[in-house]
């Protein structure tokens, strides 16, 4: 399995970062954690809101920037957690609160900021990076599966997104083209096309 794994699409609106959230939505389990990175205005919270809907969350998701930790009730007995955790002061009151432990029993949890996050709450996690890219209101979605608990997944989160992916920009041939050309796509042969960590 390929520790640098990491996939990224263009999402040219924010219809479709929430389709690309939907496709993750398939395929989380309760005890997953994702950390959402990227800067204000990103669109973490927004990519929460269409992982939240998949998973059948029927309360409006908010920012949780005021409030450390968000419970929403999902279908099934379980809860999504959202976290904001912008002052590394917040991790350590997230910890002392016991979510690794909820997490572990009956949650899925998004942690905005997640990269600070990342030793503290779980050892294995997606990493979920939002960028602004291009024209107006597009982004760059990321997806970096870190552990054997997502590495193992890592395929078929390929092409779960890629499948929602081209769709969105099978309806403009300039987003395509910019897309195909900077993410290889089609990939040779039909396959998953596999890229190191961008850094
Ligand atoms: N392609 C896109 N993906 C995500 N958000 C987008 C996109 N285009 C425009 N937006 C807008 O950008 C804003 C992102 O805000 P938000 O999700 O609160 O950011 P963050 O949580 O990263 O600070 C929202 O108003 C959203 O509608
Ligand atoms: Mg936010």
């Amino acid at each position: 399995m390929n520790a640098g794994w990491s996939r990224s699409w263009c999402c040219p609106d924010v219809a479709t970062t929430q389709a690309v959230a939907a496709a993750v939505a398939g395929l989380v389990e309760v005890g997953d954690v994702l950390l959402l990175d990227g800067e204000l205005g990103a669109g973490k919270t927004a990519f929460t809101q269409g992982l939240a809907a998949a998973m059948g969350v029927t309360e409006a998701v908010t920012s949780p920037t005021f409030t450390l930790v968000r419970h929403y009730p999902a279908p099934g007995g379980i809860e999504l957690l959202h976290a904001d955790v912008y002052r590394l002061d917040r991790l350590d009151e997230i910890v002392a609160l016991g979510l690794p432990e909820l997490i572990e029993e009956r949650a899925v949890a998004v942690v905005e900021w997640g990269e600070r996050a990342a030793p503290a709450l779980a050892p294995d996690y997606l990493v979920v990076r939002l960028e602004e890219t291009g024209g107006e209101g597009e982004r760059t979605v990321s997806l970096r599966p870190v552990g054997e608990r997502w590495l193992a997944r890592a395929e078929r989160l390929g092409e779960a997104v890629e499948a929602v992916a081209a769709e969105a920009v099978a309806g403009g041939p300039a987003v395509a083209a910019s897309w195909g050309a900077s993410h290889g796509y089609p990939p040779a042969g039909g396959g998953v096309a596999e890229e190191g960590r961008p850094e």
